[in-house]
């Protein structure tokens, strides 16, 4: 059997008022190389703090989710795991490796299940889908919750703006962030986030940077979960005031994702650095595009 190669996208969820449903791929890459082994093992290379090698893997949780549903007998594997996506921050971590892990046991298995069977299976192992679509189609995706599960259709996201995604040091767990959450949300917020997220994705469409300006609200989760994240506010402040479109939590947080034109993200990012290091949280500031690709099963080399 083929040695694989899979490199899985981070992703950042919900951009403010699509939570639990929007998301974008980021060109921050896990990789996990695979060989045929005796039993399931895996090697983490490099900062490996709080990932499982044992059967808990994320990646070996969706392999094996994925064989099962395909009623199918998987060989087990030796999987070498590295990453590049900082993890505990509200950059998919997680979901990559999950999307990965689906990704490579269908391919192993010859392809018995279709794109649709994979987002539901990688969602079920997440407990949302917002991050598992984006990681696996790329682009910017919307996740649709229906009966039969999720179905994420992909858009493309304007290739002259940039992703600014300000990471703290300090990790927040996403059960965490999600346990702030109110059980229930007021009419009006739902309204209000219903028409944000329909005017978010119509700015991103049209490339209409003042749309965004007006859309990129929320407060189905941001306003619960600002007391966990030290100079929200602040730093999504101040990458506006820099030339951002607009800001948000990124995913459960605390990482803060702001969408900028190109020529003025390098003065967004150093923006949101300061001003987090005012309110007291380090971190560093990175300038991204959208990732096009999701998840990519390739022989190793
Ligand atoms: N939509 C999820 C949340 C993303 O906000 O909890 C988790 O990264």
């Amino acid at each position: 059997m083929t040695d694989l190669r899979v490199r899985a996208p981070a992703t950042s969820a919900n951009l403010g008022p699509g939570f639990d449903a929007f998301a974008i791929a980021l060109p921050l890459l896990a990789e996990f190389e695979l060989r045929p082994a005796r039993a399931w093992t895996v090697m983490v290379e490099g900062d490996g703090e709080g990932i499982p090698t044992g059967d808990e893997n994320l990646f070996v949780v969706g392999a094996r989710a994925v064989a099962r549903a395909a009623r199918a007998h998987l060989a087990p594997q030796h999987v070498v795991q590295r990453s590049a996506i900082p993890g505990g921050r509200g950059l998919g971590s997680s979901a990559a490796a999950i999307a990965a892990g689906v990704a490579a046991a269908n391919a192993l298995l010859g392809e018995p299940l279709d794109r649709r069977t994979l987002l539901r299976i990688a969602a079920e192992v997440e407990g949302h889908a917002d991050n598992v679509a984006a990681a696996l189609y790329g682009g910017l995706t919307i996740a649709i919750p229906t009966a039969d599960g999720p179905i994420a259709t992909r858009f493309t996201f304007p290739r002259a703006w940039r992703v600014c995604i300000f990471v703290p040091h300090r990790k927040l767990a996403t059960k965490d962030a999600r346990a702030a959450l109110p059980a229930q949300v007021s009419r009006a917020d739902a309204i209000f986030n219903l028409a944000h997220a329909s005017a978010l994705l119509g700015a991103i469409l049209r490339a209409d940077g003042a749309l965004v300006s007006l859309a990129m609200a929320d407060r189905l989760h941001e306003p619960a979960r600002a007391k966990l994240v030290p100079g929200l506010g602040d730093v999504i402040a101040a990458a506006r005031s820099a030339g951002a479109f607009g800001a948000a939590l990124s995913g459960a947080g605390p990482a803060i994702v702001a969408f900028a034109p190109a020529r003025l993200a390098s003065r967004v990012v150093a923006t949101m650095e300061e001003a987090a290091d005012a309110a007291g949280t380090t971190g560093r500031a990175r300038v991204l595009r959208v990732r096009a690709a999701g998840v990519q099963v390739r022989p190793a080399p």
